[in-house]
């Protein structure tokens, strides 16, 4: 991992230090300066981690000059158009794509796991229906750590596996049972004759009084989008969920920290924002008006959808779902969407227009998941609950290479103090 022939120097008030340089498999070089407080008494300042890496992974690898994302090496268009979420699940979770026999197991423990402790339905009563689903979720995730306490010492392999199996099967379900209670539905048990996307859409759209076919086109497009979402390296939640397992802290309570990290509009919350705003663009002609506002910097409107952190190209996950909302389009004979229409434009016109092009701003994935997620049927508040699902089992597995990186400590970042010196308490009779 470190390279014997590279280092870097650095050198403050004259006295010159070392710095080791370290390779990975692919992406740039990592300058090791985990020893540089010690020798030379100061911290590096990189605020929002522009040129940190936290962790070493071998989970996710992403190029966003290219556009190029890998889970455990495998490109994702192969993944999401060729396999399926669970296979990606396992891919993730244990490094290799499971053979027939080990997806088969796999496939069979997920599905039998799905049902919550009916204890925890009563949780969902003490909620006002018109609380935001994600406040719920970080809730009932959190909730889980109180019920499966046989899973929780992450000393022990196999608990942490069966805590990953558990979040793995029961996000879905609680996911739905948040949904069904936002609208005031009963709630639908999970099937296990389905598979785990069409079991999802099930739960969320089936009810009592008659029978619900699950569309298959439509399965197929929820699967997608689960299997694009599921890991994407060192982002906010999952840094979240990594910091929070540093302690040691018990992995349902950790993907709850997760989960209320995705919640903001700058991180999954954007998919959400993504759609409203093509709500309130509504037709083709307000566009150019819009995107006026958008390069406004006085405004602080932002072209929601747009823009990356780490993509300065097209998002490869976006590109995925352009083709996947006219599948869903077309089987629900709908071609002629407005809010499609003006996607579309919108897209056209920001990859054309000066402002976005110097700045590398490309549609992102959550420019066309919210179309999709709409014309499935789900309304905006839920946008971000099925983001936090497919992403459970990133941030499970992330959290499971952490546990077992034999170097992992608490992470305990340091600071730039600017606050007062030392001084003095006042008595509060002498405060003027
Ligand atoms: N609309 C208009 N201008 C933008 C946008 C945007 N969506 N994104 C960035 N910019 C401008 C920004 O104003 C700045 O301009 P200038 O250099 O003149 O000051 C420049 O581009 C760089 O922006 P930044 O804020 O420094 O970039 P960042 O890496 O900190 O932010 C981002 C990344 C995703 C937070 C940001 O692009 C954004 O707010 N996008 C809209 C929200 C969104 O779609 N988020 C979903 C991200 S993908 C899903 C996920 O992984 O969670």
């Amino acid at each position: 991992m470190t390279d014997a022939t590279k280092t870097a120097q650095i050198t403050i008030g004259g006295k010159t230090q070392d710095l080791p340089i370290m390779k990975g498999t692919i992406g740039p070089e990592v300058v090791d300066i985990a020893k540089l407080y010690g020798e030379s008494k100061v911290f590096t300042f990189d605020p929002g981690f522009n040129s940190t890496a936290s962790c070493k992974s071998a989970i996710t690898y992403i190029d966003g000059d290219q556009g190029i994302l890998l889970y455990r090496g495998y490109p994702i268009e192969q993944l999401a158009t060729e396999g399926d979420f669970l296979e990606s699940c396992y891919l993730l979770y244990y490094g290799e794509l499971p053979t027939p026999v080990q997806r088969k197991k796999f496939v069979h423990d997920i599905t039998h796991h799905t049902m919550i402790h009916e204890q925890m339905v009563l949780f969902f009563r003490g909620f006002r229906r018109d609380a935001h689903p994600m406040a719920v979720m970080v809730a009932m995730v959190g909730a889980l750590s109180a019920f499966y306490h046989d899973s929780t010492d992450i000393s022990d392999p196999r608990q942490r596996e069966i805590a990953s199996h558990r979040m793995i099967a029961k996000l879905p379900t609680i996911a739905a049972m948040t949904y069904k209670y936002h609208i005031g539905q009963p709630f639908v048990y999970p099937q296990n004759h389905l598979s785990y996307a069409e079991n999802f859409l099930h739960m969320c759209f089936a009810v009592p009084c008659e029978e619900y076919k699950v569309n298959p086109i439509l399965a197929k497009a929820m699967d997608r989008i689960f299997t694009l979402h599921a890991d994407h390296e060192q982002n906010a939640s999952t840094s979240t969920v990594r910091l929070a397992g540093s302690s040691g802290a018990n992995p349902f309570a950790c993907i709850a920290a997760g989960i209320a990290c995705l919640w903001g509009p700058a991180h999954g919350g954007a998919n959400e924002a993504a759609l409203k705003m093509l709500e309130e663009i509504g037709t083709v002609d307000k566009i150019p008006a819009f995107i006026e506002k958008v390069k406004d910097k006085s405004s602080n409107v932002r072209l929601m959808g747009f823009g990356h952190r780490v993509y300065k190209n097209y998002d490869p996950r976006a590109k995925i779902l352009q083709a996947s909302a006219h599948e869903v389009f077309e089987a629900l004979g709908k071609q002629d969407d407005p809010l499609l229409d003006v996607a579309r434009e919108l897209e056209r016109i920001a990859l054309s227009d000066p402002y976005f092009i110097d700045r590398k701003l490309y549609p992102n994935v959550d420019f066309y998941s919210g179309i999709i997620l709409r014309a499935l049927g789900f309304p905006t508040s839920m946008f971000t609950v099925l983001f936090a699902l497919a992403r459970t089992v990133g941030w499970i597995s992330q959290w499971k290479e952490m546990i077992e990186d034999p170097s992992q400590r608490i992470g305990r970042p340091r600071q730039l103090y600017i606050g007062p010196t030392q001084r003095d308490y006042v008595p509060i009779g002498k405060r003027s």
